[in-house]
């Protein structure tokens, strides 16, 4: 198992018109990996941004991007996202008919492929494709928007992909995002989680984005695992 976390701001709840200053904070304050959702209005009932910010993001940080495609059909834009520069891919199978297909397509293009969860969604979809996957992420909210509570019924599913990982012998990254914050963080690492997904958490803190990345992993280094 991978015991070292990750802790990876999303954008989604930095201030759109300051996002270079923001990812800046993050970086200096020890963020592992930057978090992009990206929301096209139908898959999910919000909309954010394109390939066009994600180029803009590449110039201005050397962390990983770590993209969230909550999009339908998204292996139409899968060569986009790759040439703006993302370094994980993560889609989710509600949203394609093709997930083998499109985990391959991404992991071809060089980019690291992940599989996102919908609450609602079983972890028996990674079933034949865990071999293909570099990241599991484990929605613990309804997708859309930040801000919202962690769904506590998520964390058996959290367990189970963990199980799953453990077994097939993948070194593949097990992500939570959704409510996550000091007091939800023991309880998905306590899990198996490794790659921490905060939003409000980091970027609405009044403590602020420095203080605040410091306090997740502290929270995470509470636990044994
Ligand atoms: C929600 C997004 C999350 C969001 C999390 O659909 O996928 O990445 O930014 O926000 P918080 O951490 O505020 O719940
Ligand atoms: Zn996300």
């Amino acid at each position: 198992m991978n015991r070292t976390i990750r802790i990876a701001p999303s954008i989604l709840s930095a201030d759109f018109a300051c996002l270079r200053a923001a990812i800046e904070m993050a970086e200096e304050a020890g963020a592992d990996v930057i978090h992009v959702d990206v929301m096209d209005g139908r898959f999910v009932p919000n909309m954010t941004i394109g390939p066009p910010v994600v180029a803009a993001l590449r110039k201005v940080t050397r962390l990983p991007l770590d993209v969230h495609l909550m999009i339908e059909t998204p292996e139409r834009y899968v060569e986009a996202f790759v040439q703006a520069g993302a370094d994980i891919l993560t889609v989710h199978p509600e949203a394609t008919a093709h997930l083998h297909q499109i985990l391959r397509q991404i992991r071809r293009l060089g980019v690291q492929a992940g599989v996102s969860l919908n609450p609602a969604t079983s972890e028996s979809v990674l079933s034949y494709v865990l071999g293909m996957v570099d990241l599991v992420l484990v929605m613990t909210v309804n997708p859309g928007f930040g801000g919202q509570d962690f769904l506590p019924e998520m964390l058996p599913k959290i367990a189970a992909v963990r199980r799953l990982l453990d077994a097939a012998g993948s070194a593949a990254w097990l992500s939570v995002d959704g409510g996550i914050n000091a007091e939800t963080v023991p309880l998905v690492v306590a899990h198996g989680a490794n790659h921490l997904v905060a939003g409000s958490a980091i970027f609405a803190a009044a403590e602020g984005v420095t203080a605040a990345i410091h306090t997740l992993r502290e929270s995470a280094s509470t636990v044994y695992i």
